[in-house]
């Protein structure tokens, strides 16, 4: 039998298992049946993954004779909108679902997002499960109960905090993901390394490229140990309050310039988290908090493994400093008018700050 690595999100009433292994679609259905109340299930997806792979989870769950209807919506960040919302509830009722019903989100981020919102409202919560099948849904969006579409005012701005009954990441499944999106779900894979295990980075640097290769016992370590941190600081800080912010380190330079470029294809958000963690790391080096080799060495990585890691390497007309400024004005990171930044001391030593002097910021972003 292949590797597996069963880790719990500790949440009291509302704790649940992540299981990381390759080839666990074969084994949905007897994942799923002991943590919900019927056996029948919805599944939501999107086209690409549905050609894909939802014949396997269809298979997983027939084996524990576990009934199952599934929706297929289109694929891409548009389709976390209202619209696709509202029609899939609309659907989801018209099945005639009741409480005791599962959602089963088998996607990336955009399809757990709007499955696990539709979940938390539908007759005002029914159970859901995630099945992630982008690297970035396996470290990050499947695990730890945000759920949220998309507003004409900004993303994830409606939505809620519901938590999965339980996350199948089968790590097979990223075989058939595009490169230029693994390695941007690599991204936040090594954000935790950098942000407070210096042990699981020495690992990545040595057999990250093994793993995204695909090697599936390394991909099953760099999952379940990516899983385990954002699952033990989930547990400390659920409502992001405190700790949980130390989980946006790179997001407040990352989402200015996915602003900057139009959210579009000149920039995936987690090669904007890239660019904005090794610009973290260069603040804190400038705010002398932080050695320049570690600041290198994390910037020496990136670029080892085909990210982006300066500004410079987005293809396109730069945006300027000021501009970049005014995006980050707008985040929804602000508090009282004061910026929260995401800072090192070193590798594995991240902290939360708000007091930033706003011309260090800007040096940076016209390096
Ligand atoms: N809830 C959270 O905590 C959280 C955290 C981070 C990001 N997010 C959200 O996640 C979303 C981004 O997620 P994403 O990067 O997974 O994007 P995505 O869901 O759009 O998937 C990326 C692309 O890969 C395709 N795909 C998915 N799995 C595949 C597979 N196994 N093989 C081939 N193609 C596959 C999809 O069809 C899509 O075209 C954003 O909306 C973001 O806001 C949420």
């Amino acid at each position: 039998m292949s590797q597996r690595d069963t880790l719990r999100v500790e949440l009291g009433a509302r704790s649940y298992d992540i299981v990381v292994g390759a080839g666990l679609l074969a084994d949905a259905g007897s994942l799923i049946a002991p943590v919900v109340r019927q056996k029948r299930a919805v599944i939501v997806t999107d086209e690409n993954v549905a050609k894909l792979h939802l014949k396997s989870l269809q298979a997983g769950l027939d084996k524990a004779k576990i009934a199952h209807h599934a929706i297929v919506l289109p694929p891409g960040e548009a389709t976390k909108d209202f619209a696709h919302f509202s029609k899939l509830c609309e659907d989801v009722l018209a099945l005639g679902i009741e409480r005791g019903t599962p959602l089963i989100a088998l996607g990336g981020g955009v399809i757990g997002d709007l499955t696990g919102f539709a979940a938390g409202v539908l007759k005002r919560g029914v159970a859901f499960a995630q099945v992630p099948t982008t690297l970035l849904a396996q470290v990050d969006s499947s695990v730890g109960g945000k759920t949220a579409i998309n507003a004409r005012q900004g993303k994830n701005l409606i939505g809620l905090f519901h938590q999965p009954k339980i996350v199948i990441a089968d790590v097979g499944l990223l075989s058939t993901l595009p490169r230029r999106e693994l390695l941007a779900g690599y991204a936040e894979v090594v954000k935790y390394g950098a942000l407070g295990d210096a042990d699981f980075f020495d690992w990545l640097e040595a057999s990250a490229a093994i793993a995204l290769g695909g090697d599936e016992a390394a991909l099953t370590h760099a999952v379940a140990q990516s899983c385990r941190m954002k699952a033990a600081i989930v547990a400390r800080d659920e409502r992001e309050t405190g700790e949980r912010a130390l989980l946006n380190l790179g997001h407040t330079f990352g989402h200015a310039l996915e602003a900057a470029t139009g959210f579009s294809d000149r920039l995936l958000h987690g090669e904007g988290v890239a660019i904005g963690m090794a610009l973290a790391f260069r603040l804190s080096h400038r705010l002398g908090l932080c050695p320049g080799q570690d600041a290198e060495r994390f910037a020496r990585h990136l670029q080892a493994m085909g990210l982006p890691a300066a500004i410079c390497d987005i293809p396109g007309p730069r945006a300027t400093a000021e501009e970049l400024l005014g995006h980050m004005a707008h985040d929804k990171k602000v508090a009282d008018g004061k910026l929260t930044f995401i800072l090192l001391r070193g590798i594995g030593r991240a902290f939360v700050t708000s007091d930033v002097p706003v011309d260090a910021v800007r040096d940076i972003l016209a390096d």
